[in-house]
């Protein structure tokens, strides 16, 4: 095997987000060593032991084939000896969690821009795994970067396409090659941690429907719905992964799942329970019979009926998590439960250490992610199954389900107003400004205003600290709206506000209960001032 050194000079933008570097597919194919220096950078930075295994896979989006074979060829030219490379390149975020933790690997790599577009003019992305399973914390994140930024060489093997097709060996010198299933050792997970007989008698007359959106869930969907549990064929839909996933969106959202939604709004919905994941299978969304399930919600109901799933039976249940914009509506639940409930910044990778700390069992987003201890990353299917575990041990309805739960602790009525195609100049004056506010008098529904600021963490694991996650202004424990900038888009700047009401009174229209929050934060943000329009471009 020869190995080449190759010279190269940096790009300045290649700083990874909230979940790994995502840029424009046409970013990787037109600037040259693109992809070569981050993942040289990557590769050079990691402290492990190149002989312990490394896992390769991605969310089958087009590009993903060179990124996959160019990725062999730099970790063999960079000397790791055991890499295992998923068939067919496909493997979902939570299964490359699990494979880590299963393998013992040192790292993995995603190559997958999660929700956002595939295809020539859509989104490419790596997403960078470590030992514990979960992405790649921001101190190590930070040192990429700063790697990237001085790169002159990457290393790399001359050596042919590696065939993805068949499970198989290939030796180079010391190193091998594995094309392993990257679908197999994750369906043997959840089949640990569900109860799948009980899932199965309730799917005998209740049916699932669930949409891959023609991204990775397809064949963990059709092993685990289909083969194990009985789900008919035809209820999957999208079931194949496709390189553009069909020129969709693979979003799991009520405007992008829009097939699946609109049949769940359906007077006469033949399905008790409708879900959806996204690219690289870590989201999912939940919907009954005329009802979305806010994620936010959906990580509250599973707290509160934890007993009801198998994987929390066994061992105690001491405590859950959200990101800072998640609704408060789990907190309720913790409280009730006697259990600790943190609050962190936005991206899974702060779950990590709290999870592995044992402080938590369970934790979730706004952003359509949930999951549990037993990987490092959220997880769709998982999220699929808890439901159905719910829903199989009360023999209720989603919505049944949901009422008794705002019954018992409240609603937590909530949205997330999205305003894309601002400047990144413009997205950063306004939470620069925000500092600058006359806030005294701010008021909402006759509530004073008991806390606001920039949102700062400290992980109670290690001290270590974080600043300026979020701007949040809250009136007590009945309202509260958060601005944030997103950090997963690939062009320009994506202002989020995120608003949140409490009200016992659970029988009302969401969007008509957030509106006067979203004119009252509107106003303070003076949104107008640095955007041409105040009306968002989507309302999640
Ligand atoms: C990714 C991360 C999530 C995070 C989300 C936020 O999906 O995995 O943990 O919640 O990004 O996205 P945003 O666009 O709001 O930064
Ligand atoms: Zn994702």
């Amino acid at each position: 095997m020869n190995i080449n050194t190759v010279v190269t000079a940096p790009y300045a933008d290649q700083c990874p987000g909230t979940s790994g570097l995502r840029k424009k597919t046409q970013t990787f194919i037109t600037q040259a060593n693109y992809l070569e220096n981050y993942i040289q950078s990557c590769l050079c930075v990691v402290d492990v032991d190149k002989h312990q295994p490394i896992i390769i896979g991605g969310d089958g989006r087009y590009y993903n084939d060179i990124a996959i074979q160019q990725t062999i060829r730099i970790a063999l030219g960079n000397g790791f000896t055991d890499i295992r490379v998923c068939q067919r390149g496909l493997l979902s975020t939570p299964a490359c969690s699990h494979l880590i933790r299963h393998c013992q690997a040192t790292l993995g790599f995603v190559f997958s821009a999660s929700h956002n577009p595939g295809g020539e003019n859509g989104d490419v992305g790596i997403k960078l795994n470590v030992a514990n399973g979960g992405p790649a914390p921001v101190s190590l994140t930070d040192e990429i970067y700063a790697y990237s930024q001085q790169i002159s060489h990457y290393v790399i093997a001359d050596t042919a396409d590696i065939d993805l097709m068949d499970c198989q060996y290939y030796r180079f010198g010391e190193a091998r090659v594995a094309v392993i299933d990257g679908v197999g050792d994750y369906v043997k997970l959840m089949q640990s941690l569900f109860d799948f007989a009980l899932i199965r008698d309730y799917l005998t007359s209740n049916r699932l429907q669930f949409d891959a959106m023609h991204a990775i869930t397809g064949p963990y969907a059709k092993a685990i719905f289909v083969d194990c549990l009985g789900v008919d064929a035809n209820d999957i839909l999208n079931a194949t992964p496709l390189p553009d996933f069909a020129g969709q969106h693979p979003d799991p959202s009520p405007t992008t799942a829009k097939t699946l939604y609109n049949t769940a709004m359906s007077p006469d919905c033949p399905f008790s329970l409708l879900a959806a994941s996204d690219g690289d299978g870590d989201r999912n969304m939940i919907v009954g019979h005329k009802l979305f399930v806010n994620p936010s919600d959906s990580l509250a109901v599973i707290a509160a009926n934890h007993t009801a799933i198998k994987q929390f039976q066994s061992l105690p249940f001491v405590g859950v998590a959200r990101s800072l914009p998640t609704s408060r509506a789990v907190d309720v639940v913790a409280n009730a439960l006697g259990i600790d409930c943190y609050e962190t910044p936005t991206g899974w990778k702060f779950f990590g250490n709290l999870l592995d700390a044992n402080r938590i069992n369970l934790c979730g987003e706004e952003s359509f992610g949930t999951s549990g201890h037993h990987i490092r990353e959220k997880d769709g299917i998982w999220a699929v199954l808890c439901w159905l575990s719910i829903l199989a041990t009360q023999k209720q309805s989603v919505s049944a389900v949901m009422q008794s739960h705002w019954a018992r602790f409240g609603r937590h009525y909530y949205a997330r107003y999205d305003f894309e195609g601002l400047s990144v100049q413009a997205g950063e004056q306004i939470l620069a400004d925000l500092t600058q506010k006359d806030t005294k008098s701010l008021q909402f529904n006759q509530q004073d205003c008991t806390e606001l600021g920039h949102f700062s963490y400290t992980d109670p694991t290690n001290q270590s600290h974080i600043s300026h996650q979020g701007y949040q202004v809250k009136f007590g424990e009945s309202a509260r709206f958060v601005v944030r900038l997103s950090g997963t888009g690939t062009v320009g700047a994506t202002l989020r506000l995120y608003l949140e009401v409490f009200d016992s009174d659970f029988m009302q229209q969401p969007d008509v209960v957030v509106a006067p929050l979203a004119q009252h934060a509107l106003a303070f943000i003076d949104l107008a001032r640095y955007h041409h329009t105040t009306q968002p471009t989507a309302i999640v």
